[in-house]
């Protein structure tokens, strides 16, 4: 899985010969998802030309702080917004300097200033230059304010001197970047869930569908990103935002859910089936619109395919959380679900009540795995799928322990 997907990379690249190895380092990261935005200071430009980084990432590059045209299409204060991380690479002694000194003179050093992201510096200088007092005092003077210094390596220099000073090799830069978001109680796992109604199709314009608004999927999506994993979101029709750092996969009918699911199934660690899937679509699909005739019409459907008791099925191992939506029993239907589709947790709650369930932001849930239960009350269904996330985390390390 893409382990920066929709993640926002803001590459600073300043004037050193390791300034071509930035271009890898873009690459490598769009690789994995990330959309990548480059800063140059003048120096890079000496080595570097802003084309190739303009055609790399797809975007214009930034090098002027005061350029009223630059300002206007993103300007240095919403170019340090934009960004999920900032990873400057190389970074020349120069460029350190001013970071240190915490000048604003060039859009990069400016953006620094700016940021409240974290701030990954990968120093590329010449051996001297590295271990002079002055650069060291400027490196632990970053590192106080919270950045992160990445190397440098050991290793013979452009300029023939052997000794620290080499940029890390992009390979290495990039889990850097990735380690940035892999810091949650899901740090480097694989999360798939699938939210929202599924539409089974009588004809061209009619189908079959339920209430479901997908809020609470998108909500548990959203927090399993916050929390560090890589997740993928398989959605059926809904009207909702896609939460940040989340790849999305939309899909209609149930058949079209399940395909979606098992193409994925493979590279995951947890599945979490928040989808009301629907249980039955009709047996064939007309054509062409039908016709109203008779005083009753007779429908047939057949079952659809039950996804989640698929993947427990044929995945033991992986992790599998279903929900259940119910109008009334709620812990007697939650508890057998439980069994029957062979989850490791099932949270159950009550809809078609006046708060809560399926079009409301809040939520409360009933949560069961074997041997125990725990009660979320209503709660707005982002904190409360963050803390479901926690429970989660601590019953997958379980599994994963014994
Ligand atoms: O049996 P019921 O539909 O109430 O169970 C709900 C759980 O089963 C949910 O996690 C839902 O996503 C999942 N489900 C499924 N495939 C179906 C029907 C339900 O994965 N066809």
């Amino acid at each position: 899985m893409n382990k920066l997907q929709n993640r926002r990379v803001l590459l600073g690249v300043t004037g050193g010969i390791a300034a071509y190895k930035a271009a890898e380092l873009l690459r490598l990261c769009q690789s994995q998802g990330a959309e990548v935005r480059v800063v140059m200071t003048h120096g890079a430009t000496e080595f570097v030309a802003p084309l190739t980084f303009q055609a790399l990432s797809g975007s214009p590059v930034h090098t002027q702080l005061l350029d009223a045209e630059e300002e206007a299409a993103m300007g240095h204060i919403n170019l340090a917004r934009w960004a999920d991380v900032i990873i400057v690479a190389p970074a020349s002694a120069s460029f350190i300097s001013r970071a240190a000194r915490g000048e604003a003179s060039d859009l990069l050093s400016a953006i620094i200033l700016a940021t409240e992201k974290k701030v990954l510096i990968a120093p590329a200088m010449n051996r001297a230059m590295y271990e002079d007092k002055v650069t060291q005092k400027n490196l632990a003077n970053l590192t106080e304010r919270g950045m992160v210094m990445l190397g440098p390596d050991e290793g013979l220099q452009a300029c023939g001197e052997t000794g620290f000073g080499r940029m890390l090799e992009p390979g290495a830069l990039l889990q850097d970047v990735v380690s940035v978001f892999q810091t949650g109680v899901l740090a480097g796992l694989n999360v798939l869930l699938n939210a929202g109604p599924t539409r089974e199709a009588i004809d061209p314009v009619r189908y079959i569908s339920n209430h479901s608004s997908g809020k609470m999927g998108f909500a548990m999506a959203q927090a399993c990103a916050e929390a560090g994993a890589a997740v993928t979101l398989v959605a059926g029709p809904v009207q909702l935002v896609t939460p940040s750092g989340v790849e999305r996969m939309d899909v209609t009918s149930a058949a079209e859910m399940s395909e979606a699911v098992m193409a994925k199934i493979e590279q995951v660690d947890i599945f979490i089936a928040t989808a009301a899937v629907a249980d039955y679509t009709p047996e064939h699909k007309a054509v062409e619109k039908i016709k109203k005739n008779d005083q009753k019409m007779q429908l047939n459907l057949v079952k659809t395919v039950d996804i989640v008791s698929t993947v427990s099925s044929t995945y033991p191992e992986l992790f599998c959380v279903g929900f259940a939506a119910e109008t009334n029993d709620v812990e007697m239907y939650g508890k057998a679900k439980l069994k029957n589709k062979s989850l490791d947790m099932l949270a159950a709650n009550l809809v078609g009540v006046a708060e809560g369930g399926f079009n409301s932001d809040e939520n409360a849930l009933k949560i069961f795995w074997s041997g125990g239960e725990h009660q979320f009350e209503m709660t707005p269904k982002h904190s409360l799928a963050q803390q479901f996330v926690e429970l989660m985390a601590e019953k997958y390390n379980e599994k994963h322990t014994t």
